[in-house]
């Protein structure tokens, strides 16, 4: 699909990755006797693309969820742009959130609030903006997520997947972010959906610079988006690397996410420069899906 905003940043080089703006330090997370996280350290730079991959219950949303001051870490240190959160005052705080956007995993949109209403309700939350500027604001947004106006009006029970995706996009930068979270962007989604999903965060990234972490169980589209992966188990990040390094660390997990008939598909996939870096596991034939 074509976009204006798609248009205007073909051919623009990728944003450059810059300092540490996510730095998480010997953290562990409990509720309870579960220990979700220990020892966990995790990085992100500016300009990334990192996607946070781990089994059901490895701790994903959570990892994120702390980030973001959602949830509050049992121990160890987050710190965002150079500031440790557990010393942030309510104010420094919530300017701190108005930095970062986020499409949580359920329940993406207000099922009561239609197209517009959604994307409004961040920039209604800051305080008031004149209706004609907050219009003009919530057309841009829709439009740099490729949907067209007439749909502002629509209820989120009148979308398609894809199109309820794009909108909690829309309401993510309305703030204009540096940073964005997906959790399972792309889950649900058809793969002509997913694809255009790809797309839509490849440009965004380009066209705003953006630091992106996105949690998905998703191969194909972590090997089209990630600059590295970070792989979740044993209750920390296990490892931190582009997709064709983290494949060759030996662990039960890795090589049944990674290397199995789906992993091998979606790293085959990789540029030629990248796919020679790969273990050699991961070349062995990987025939197409056959749909009976
Ligand atoms: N609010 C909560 N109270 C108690 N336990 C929780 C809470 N939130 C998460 N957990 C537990 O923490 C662990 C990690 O959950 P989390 O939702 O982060 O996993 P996930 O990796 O995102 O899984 P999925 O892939 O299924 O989304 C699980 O054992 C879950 O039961
Ligand atoms: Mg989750």
């Amino acid at each position: 699909m074509s976009t204006p905003l798609k248009d205007a940043v073909r051919g623009r080089p990728l944003p450059t990755i810059a300092e540490t703006v996510i730095e998480v330090r010997d953290l562990t997370k409990r509720y309870g006797r579960n220990i979700v996280h220990q020892h966990l350290d995790f990085d992100v730079r500016r300009g990334e693309i990192v996607a946070v991959v781990g089994g059901s219950g490895s701790g994903k949303t959570t990892l994120v969820r702390q980030i973001l001051g959602l949830e509050r870490q049992s121990s160890g240190t987050i710190k965002l742009f150079g500031e440790d959160t557990s010393t942030l005052d309510g104010n420094t705080a919530l300017m701190m959130r108005s930095r970062m956007g986020m499409l949580f995993q359920h329940g993406a949109l207000f099922s009561s609030l239609n197209v517009f209403d959604n994307v409004a309700q961040p920039l209604r939350e800051l305080g008031k903006i004149p209706d004609e500027l907050l219009r003009d604001i919530v057309m841009l947004k829709l439009e740099m997520v490729g949907l067209p106006c007439k749909h502002a009006s629509k209820m989120p029970a009148a979308l398609s997947g894809g199109m309820v995706k794009r909108v909690g996009i829309a309401r993510a930068i309305a703030l204009e972010p540096e940073m964005l979270f997906l959790d399972e962007p792309t889950a649900g989604l058809d793969p002509q959906a997913s694809d255009e999903f790809v797309e839509l965060i490849s440009t965004l990234h380009r066209a705003l610079g953006l630091t992106v972490v996105m949690v998905t169980h998703d191969l194909d589209t972590m090997v089209a988006l990630s600059t590295r992966v970070a792989v979740l188990a044993d209750r920390k990040v296990l490892v931190a690397a582009p997709v064709e390094e983290a494949a060759g660390v030996d662990h039960p997990f890795i090589r049944e996410y990674f290397l199995g008939l789906r992993g091998r598909r979606a790293l085959q996939a990789l540029p030629p420069d990248r796919r020679a870096k790969l273990p050699p596991a991961a070349l062995e034939p990987a025939p197409a899906e056959i749909h009976l």
